[in-house]
């Protein structure tokens, strides 16, 4: 009731202001009895997901509390799970401004952020003191100054820092935003990585004495042959989860809209459809082995649904969630 509002405000802002300003507000309202305006109780839907138990299966999308500033507000809003990051070993600034684009009449977002970050040690702390009950999954990627050659340090950097504190960790290598980034979604720089992180949560399992289970995150931007490739590494490797899919570098669906020019990745309605149709992919070649979290486009209970008819057993929301608000969240819990 209360966004719709808010967001006319909002959206009259810069949307990288826009952003700060509502992470700043709902940092400060949480706890207290302004939290009225975002705190909804909803059914439980409970999943059980890698080994994890979640209350319901939608969940905040990596990139929206980068820094875990506002654990506890999402908590409120009945999130099942919420993840955060993506977070690099060093703090850094990420890519020039302006980086962050509203695609109105499609509902879509274009941005080339660059994994602007604290840093992997301050998000620990955020994590450490949030009080939320449900999952925290922790997504981690490099720093745009690491080699591409380099990147799977920095990866364990990050996975070592966050495994005592993470319900999951998620590895992206799919964002358009980092220069190479993507090169290590295939042939035998995937399967290098993904020996190099199994082997490591082996030895952190052993160490910590506690299996946290580690998620893959691709693009939708991947043919049949390469998904075909990634699943099968998943599947050789050992890996617990896929996040199918981060944003898209296709445009077709924007043609001619304001911002569609602009360089970065596409989410958003735009994007619902191409990321289900890689869940569908994705689950027959996996097959039910390795769980599926469907993201992309997701706006609405249906969209949700149809990303659990393709394949997926949870899903998370970005762009819906800035159009549509908390009550976005309420609706899918709801109607799921
Ligand atoms: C502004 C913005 C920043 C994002 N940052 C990240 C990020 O840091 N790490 C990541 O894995 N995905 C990031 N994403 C991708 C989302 O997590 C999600 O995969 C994508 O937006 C598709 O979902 P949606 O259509 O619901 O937005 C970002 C998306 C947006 C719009």
């Amino acid at each position: 009731m209360f966004y719709p509002l808010a967001r006319h405000l909002l959206f009259k802002l810069d949307p990288e202001q826009a952003h700060e300003l509502s992470l700043k507000q709902l940092a400060r309202l949480h706890g207290t009895p302004l939290d009225i305006f975002f705190r909804q109780s909803l059914p439980q839907r409970p999943v059980t997901c890698m080994g994890l138990n979640f209350a319901n299966p939608v969940g905040l999308a990596a990139g929206l509390d980068k820094d875990g500033e506002c654990i506890d507000a999402f908590g409120a809003m009945g999130f099942g799970f919420i993840e955060v990051g993506t977070v690099t070993p060093k703090p850094q600034s990420g890519n020039d401004k302006p980086r962050l684009f509203r695609v109105v009449p499609a509902e879509g977002i274009i941005n080339r952020m660059g994994f602007n970050n604290l840093g992997v040690d301050h998000l620990v702390e955020r994590v450490k003191a949030a009080k939320y009950q449900g999952v925290i999954g922790i997504n981690i990627g490099k720093n745009k100054d690491t080699p591409i050659e380099n990147g799977k340090d920095d990866y364990l950097i990050c996975m070592d820092k966050v495994y005592d504190h993470a319900g999951y960790i998620a590895v992206n290598i799919s964002s358009p935003n980092t220069p190479g980034l993507r090169q290590l979604q295939y042939g035998d720089a995937l399967d290098e990585l993904l020996a190099a992180l199994k082997e490591r949560q082996q030895v952190l399992a052993a160490q910590y004495k506690k299996y946290v289970p580690l998620a893959i995150k691709i693009a939708p931007d991947l043919s049949l042959d390469e998904i075909k490739q990634v699943a099968g590494s998943l599947l050789k490797n050992g890996i617990d989860g896929v996040i199918a899919t981060n944003t898209t570098l296709a445009r077709e669906m924007i043609y001619d809209m304001p911002h569609a020019g602009e360089a970065g990745g596409l989410s958003g309605r735009p994007l619902q459809h191409k990321s289900t149709e890689v869940i569908r992919l994705l689950a027959q070649e996996l097959k039910g082995a390795i769980p599926i979290i469907g993201v992309g486009g997701v706006d609405s209970a249906m969209a949700a649904r149809e990303k659990l008819q393709a394949g997926a057993t949870l899903v998370q929301i970005y762009s819906g969630f800035i159009y549509k608000g908390p009550a976005l969240v309420k609706e899918i819990v709801t109607n799921i």
